[in-house]
């Protein structure tokens, strides 16, 4: 018995760098897919503003970042989206349970002070189906968000009325720049 409590012990202490050490890894990995996915968006609205007006804008949202999204979890075997409390879209944007619960910390954190920026969540969980390697990382409004995710007095009547028809059930309004908007997440299943 007392043989069989230190052999486990052991192996709890060699298997923690390894666990660690997958740990930055994966980090690693997901931050080299979620930077050029937010930065490839932010200039892709920064461009379709400047070109078309925000009507025309409507499509960075609605089909570059899904498709992007789409392209990176097909490529890497993983699962990328964009997660929101407050969505436009239920179908892609709904956090699970840990997505709720990091973009509640992250409120938090920001609350207290912490600049949205400067959050990241990474970790492995046991879930039901199986073990995942989790990843977070805020996203937060810019100026050039408020087109269609800002108060009533920075959306056009041409925008409020296309968004108004897409979706009659809009929740993502009502946003300042610098406040955060939501999370890029990962899910990763994991041996
Ligand atoms: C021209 C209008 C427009 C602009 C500007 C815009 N969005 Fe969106 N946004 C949308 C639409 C439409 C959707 C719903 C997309 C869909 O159908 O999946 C959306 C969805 C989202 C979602 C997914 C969660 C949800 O609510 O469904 C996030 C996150 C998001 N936008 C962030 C941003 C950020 C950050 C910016 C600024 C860089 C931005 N958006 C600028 C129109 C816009």
């Amino acid at each position: 018995m007392q043989k069989h409590i230190i052999l486990s012990a052991l192996i709890a202490l060699t298997a923690l760098p390894a666990l660690a050490d997958d740990l930055s890894k994966y980090t690693e990995e997901s931050r080299a897919a979620v930077m050029p996915f937010s930065k490839a968006l932010m200039a892709a609205n920064i461009k379709a503003i400047k070109e078309g007006g925000p009507e025309s804008a409507i499509k960075v949202c609605k089909e570059i970042a899904p498709a992007m999204a789409g392209d990176i979890s097909r490529q890497n075997g993983w699962k990328l989206t964009r997660v929101s409390f407050k969505v436009r879209n239920p179908l892609l944007g709904t956090p699970d349970e840990w997505e709720q619960k990091t973009l509640m910390q992250y409120e938090e954190r920001v609350a207290k002070g912490e600049k949205a920026e400067t959050l990241e969540s990474a970790e492995i969980v046991n879930e039901p189906g199986g073990k995942y390697f989790r990843y977070m990382k805020p996203i937060v409004m810019q100026q050039g968000c408020v087109a269609c995710h800002g108060t009533p007095d920075n959306i056009s009547a041409g925008v409020r009325a296309r968004l108004g028809a897409d979706y009659p059930h809009d929740q993502a309004t009502g946003y300042l720049p610098g406040q955060l908007r939501g999370g890029v997440s990962i899910k990763r299943e994991i041996n």
